[in-house]
């Protein structure tokens, strides 16, 4: 089996699917392993640490997918790659395919056994291959170092000869994998740190951390672990419990989402005006409709004296250990899917059927088939 890792091509993609450490891996378990030149630069790994673990070096991405098994990749493939993808192989990689139904109607046509990663089951098994967990420990160490260098402000209490500095109040909203991190980045950096959920049972976690937490007078605890969509009389309850402290935050980190859904709006315009200038918000649900009113996907605003960041591809942004961990994940989750170097698609295991889409010209995936069923394109 040849085991494929292109160059990305989505613009401002900066990661890989494979390190030389886990190319090295896979050689030694006895497969080939081709890269297509440059494609770990960005991230710091180049060519020749690929051709030290044993793995090929292709010159360009027609050379790679044309003799590629398996391909292992960040970003879901555009029209032209997956015009590329051979017949019969296979692809894995963040397909997002409840967004994107037609690409996984594209890759069944193709004849491509694909795989989505972000559709993994959030089991304990599981937990090593869960790449939306391992990005997202990027992306809430990260906001905090935006909003740190955004911020006309210490985020420590200094006492100096030239008088004592109050340390920064720190806001996060959304306590899950990111909403943690980016809790335990502030306190690293000295500040003091708040959080909220709509989880009730976040309170614990939140506060191990050594931050305080707002409870939601609308707890919202739904299937799966995740928090459900609440409806807008609920929102509007548990904003107003959350007014006094954005107006009283330095910083707010907003980082809430409900799988599937836009994601939602947690402080309004009115919040926004309510805190002190040169205040900062920053939006890790830039993408998924924003948490926060006035966001602009990939831009930094200035609203009403408050700086509102809202970027996008954060782990792009820390590509070297985003891709260290992703890499992680992709190889657990590639061991689990290829036995004796054959690829094993069994479908009576909960993970398989979780991350399988397409399979033998079909989607095989009972959520995306319903999607893609009249023909979506
Ligand atoms: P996520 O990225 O989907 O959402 C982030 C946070 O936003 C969640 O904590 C959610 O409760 C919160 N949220 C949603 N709507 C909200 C609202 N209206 N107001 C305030 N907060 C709101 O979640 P993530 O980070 O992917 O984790 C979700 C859950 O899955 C967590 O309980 C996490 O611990 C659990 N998990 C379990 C794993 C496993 O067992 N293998 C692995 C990773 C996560």
């Amino acid at each position: 089996m040849n085991v494929a890792v292109p160059k990305e091509t989505a613009p401002g993609e900066h990661r890989v699917a494979m390190t030389p450490d886990i190319a090295g891996r896979l050689v030694k378990s006895g497969l080939q392993v081709t890269v297509e030149t440059g494609a770990g630069a960005a991230a710091g790994f180049l060519d020749d640490a690929y051709r030290a673990a044993g793995a090929s070096i292709a010159p360009d991405a027609n050379s790679l997918y044309s003799s590629a098994d398996f391909v292992l990749k960040v970003q879901r493939p555009n029209a032209a790659e997956i015009a590329a993808l051979p017949k019969g192989s296979a692809l894995l990689a963040f397909l997002f395919p409840l967004v994107n139904p037609g690409d996984a109607a594209a890759l069944a046509a193709r004849g491509v056994t694909a795989f989505s990663i972000d559709m993994l089951p959030r089991i304990s098994r599981a937990q090593g291959m869960d790449a939306l967990s391992s990005q997202s420990t990027v992306s809430g160490y990260k906001a905090v170092l935006f909003a740190a260098d955004a911020l006309p402000k210490f985020f420590p209490m200094l006492m100096t000869a030239a008088g004592t500095i109050p340390p920064a109040r720190v806001l996060v909203l959304g306590a899950g994998v990111a909403g943690l991190q980016a809790i335990a980045t502030a306190r690293r950096l000295g500040a003091v740190v708040t959080g909220f959920d709509a989880r009730a049972a976040t309170k614990e976690q939140v506060e191990s951390l050594g931050a305080s937490f707002v409870s939601p007078p609308i707890a919202a605890e739904g299937a799966g672990g995740y928090a459900r969509e609440l409806t807008a009389e609920e929102q509007a309850t548990n904003r107003d419990a959350l007014t006094k402290s954005v107006a009283e935050s330095d910083v707010v980190i907003t980082t809430a989402l409900v799988p599937g859904r836009k994601a939602p709006l947690l402080i309004t315009d009115a919040m926004v005006r309510a805190m002190r200038p040169g205040s900062v918000i920053v939006d890790l649900a830039a993408e998924a409709g924003g948490n926060c009113e006035g966001t602009q996907p990939g831009e930094q605003v200035t609203v009403h004296d408050v700086h509102v960041l809202g970027p996008r591809n954060v782990p792009s942004s820390m590509p070297q250990h985003a891709s260290q961990l992703y890499a992680k994940n992709l190889h657990a989750l590639f061991t689990h899917l290829v036995k004796d170097g054959k690829l094993v698609v069994d479908m009576s295991d909960e993970i398989t059927r979780g991350v399988c889409i397409t399979r033998e010209g079909a989607v095989v995936h009972e959520g995306v088939a319903k999607l893609t069923a009249g023909g979506v394109a």
